[in-house]
């Protein structure tokens, strides 16, 4: 009955629930659901969209299709509330493709605050069915950048077209899509993932004063190809440089880098506000966000604390890996908020300190020491400066080890087509693994390095800290 050929309405949707009850009930007592991130209350979730802090609560959406776990139907914007970061209040969809400019999917987006107004801006995905032969990446698709203004969090305002496809150069094919904005000296940019008639990904930048009337500016892209599209470019000023964050699709494996299908990088930029021009700077191999297998899709907003946080998707679209809850009803879920920094010229990310709220009875341990019954809700922090290899079992059969300088997160047997992952790192000082359920997010060295999969094995054996020299552990179990 909801595909992508027919658009949704608040009341379809609500008709609809009202007989997903039972359904949501079974789902929210699933052992495998997650006690401190967002999930899902039904189907499926892909991207966080809109972030933004109103108040003393911060507001969070997400791609949703709650009609099917294996997303085969359309996407609207569900909505939950936080304060605290470790509590969520679901508050159900606030956006629906119920119009034309968006009627097969209101496709990832942002929110920017100004003069106590929201705007969001939204791709508003509309495909064509009256022929058969359409691509839709040259023909048979328009991708709509949307604007909304609001100062009700709730109720998002009225849909108008910002930029749409007449707005476009001539080189851009159809997919176009997942504005974000930033200012800049009363100046403002949005930024679009776009992927040119070539299949080479690059970011479209158009400049406002006024956030409505907006003017195509100039493009950021890498000289030589790197993947076919570029999707939710996030640009914004860390710690005095200008970051783009953005997810490139179809990158090669590279040795231990971009295993995944598709990619989330960073770049640092070089800027010229004046012309405007954004050049990617430095060479080399841009560094991933994340290189876990599952990650994708983040976006960062600044809180009233002056705080970057950033909270990505944890999954990656079209990998081989599986999420047995889908057969459930469910799958998938966001990261935990992580706090951005810029540290010796690296983008180091660290989960925000609420979380640590959790943290309930300590445990300490040092080389060969062991955690009796840790369970699958812990936080979990090693020193190990100096220590030459390390290795910590975190679930059976799953491990975190260091050694001949590579980091590797192994899913063991029961990844459900997850295998394994690795990174290159000149010394291990300090390895961090936050563990809610069947998440596992790993930070390394004080956030320069993050990891984040999935993990369904549900047996929890005595974590020993196998270690060849010094280490110690402070472990945390975790709950409300
Ligand atoms: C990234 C993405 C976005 C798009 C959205 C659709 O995961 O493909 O580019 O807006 O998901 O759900």
């Amino acid at each position: 009955m909801f595909d992508q050929k027919h658009r949704v309405t608040r009341s379809d949707y609500e008709l609809w629930r009202a007989g997903q009850d039972e359904t949501a009930a079974r789902i929210a007592a699933d052992p495998d659901r997650l006690l401190f991130h967002v999930e899902p209350e039904l189907g499926w979730l892909n991207d966080p969209n809109g972030l933004v802090q109103v108040g003393d609560t911060y507001h969070i959406y997400h791609q949703y299709d709650p009609f099917d776990a294996a997303h085969g139907g359309p996407v609207l914007w569900n909505h939950l509330t936080t304060k605290d970061f470790v509590t969520y209040e679901n508050r159900g969809p606030a956006l629906f493709p119920d119009s034309d400019l968006d009627s097969s999917g209101a496709y990832s987006g942002s929110a920017f605050m100004h003069d106590g107004k929201i705007h969001y801006f939204y791709t508003g995905n509309v495909k064509h069915f009256d022929r058969d032969d359409y691509d839709y990446v040259l023909t048979g698709r328009d991708q709509n950048q949307i604007h909304m203004v609001t100062e009700n969090p709730d109720k998002l305002g009225e849909k108008h077209i910002a930029v749409g496809p007449v707005d476009y150069p001539d080189d851009i094919s159809t997919h176009v899509r997942d504005p974000k904005i930033l200012e800049h000296d009363g100046i403002y940019y949005m930024v679009l993932g776009a992927r040119t008639k070539d299949d080479r990904g690059c970011v479209l930048v158009y400049t406002s004063h006024d956030l409505e009337c907006w003017k195509y500016a100039t493009r950021i892209e890498l000289g030589e190809k790197f993947g076919f599209m570029w999707e939710c470019p996030d640009l914004f000023e860390l710690n005095g440089e200008l970051i783009l964050v953005c997810c490139p699709q179809g990158v090669p494996a590279d040795g231990w880098r971009y295993q995944n299908p598709h990619q989330c990088v960073w770049f640092r930029i070089e800027t010229d506000w004046e012309a405007p021009s954004f050049k990617i700077a430095g060479q080399g191999m841009p560094p991933m966000v994340d290189a876990g297998l599952d990650f994708y899709a983040p976006q960062s907003f600044a809180d009233a604390d002056g705080r970057r946080i950033m909270i990505g998707w944890a999954g990656c679209p079209d990998a081989t890996a599986q999420n047995p809850t889908v057969e459930r009803g469910w799958q998938c879920a966001l990261t935990v908020p992580r706090v951005l920094n810029m540290r010796d010229g690296k983008l180091c990310q660290w989960p925000a300190r609420e979380v640590e709220q959790l943290r309930k009875e300590r445990v300490s341990v040092t080389a060969g020491e062991t955690v009796g019954s840790p369970g699958r809700l812990f936080d979990a922090v090693v020193s190990c400066r100096g220590t030459k290899s390390i290795e910590l079992e975190v679930r059976e059969g799953v491990v975190v080890c260091f050694a001949n300088g590579m980091l590797t997160l192994d899913m063991g047997d029961e990844g459900y087509g997850r295998d394994k992952r690795s990174v290159e790192l000149d010394e291990l000082y300090c390895l961090r693994v936050l563990s809610d359920a069947t998440m596992l997010e790993v930070f390394v060295n004080d956030g320069e390095v993050a990891l984040t999969s999935r993990t369904y094995s549900s047996a929890a054996p005595a974590m020993q800290l196998r270690a060849e020299g010094d280490a110690s552990m402070e472990f945390y179990r975790l709950a409300r």
